[in-house]
C-alpha cells in the first residue's frame, strides 16, 4: 500500500498550503540533506509562481533571510541576503546585485497542485533522514 500522508508522486514532499505563501511576502522554510548535511532551504511565490532554493547566498554560504521567513526585500520584487545585501531574481535565483552579481541561487523543484505546495527532491538536494 502506497504511503499517501499528503504526499504526492514518488518522494514529494509537502511544504505548506498554497495559501501560506503570499506573493512577495514571506516565504517556508524547511530543510534538506546535501550530502548527507541538513541545509536550510525555503520556498516563496513570485509571478503568481511558488519558487524553492537553497538558503544559502551564492556569495558566502549563510542563509538569506534577516528575520525567519523573510526573504524579499522591500519592493517585493528581488530576494534579497541581508548580510550584504545581494538581490536576486525570485523566479531564476540568478544574482543582479551586489557581491556575487552572475551566480546563482540553487533552485529546488517545487510544483503546486490542488491547493499544496511540494517539494520534489533530486540530486543532490535529498530528503533529510528521518
Ligand atoms: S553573504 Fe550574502 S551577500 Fe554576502
Amino acid at each position: 500500500m502506497p504511503d499517501m500522508r499528503g504526499e504526492r508522486g514518488a518522494g514529494a514532499r509537502r511544504r505548506c498550503a498554497a495559501d501560506e505563501l503570499a506573493e512577495g511576502g514571506g516565504g517556508v522554510r524547511f530543510v534538506v540533506a546535501v550530502g548527507g548535511r541538513p541545509v536550510s532551504a525555503f520556498v516563496v511565490r513570485f509571478d503568481g509562481i511558488a519558487h524553492g532554493y537553497l538558503n544559502q547566498c551564492a556569495h558566502v554560504p549563510m542563509e538569506l533571510d534577516w528575520q525567519e521567513g523573510q526573504f524579499f526585500e522591500s519592493s517585493g520584487l528581488y530576494l534579497m541576503c541581508a548580510t550584504h545585501g545581494a538581490i536576486y531574481a525570485p523566479d531564476s535565483g540568478l544574482c543582479v546585485g551586489g557581491p556575487c552579481r552572475g551566480a546563482s541561487l540553487s533552485k529546488l523543484r517545487i510544483e503546486e497542485r490542488d491547493g499544496n505546495v511540494y517539494w520534489l527532491p533530486e540530486s543532490p538536494y535529498e530528503a533529510p533522514a528521518g
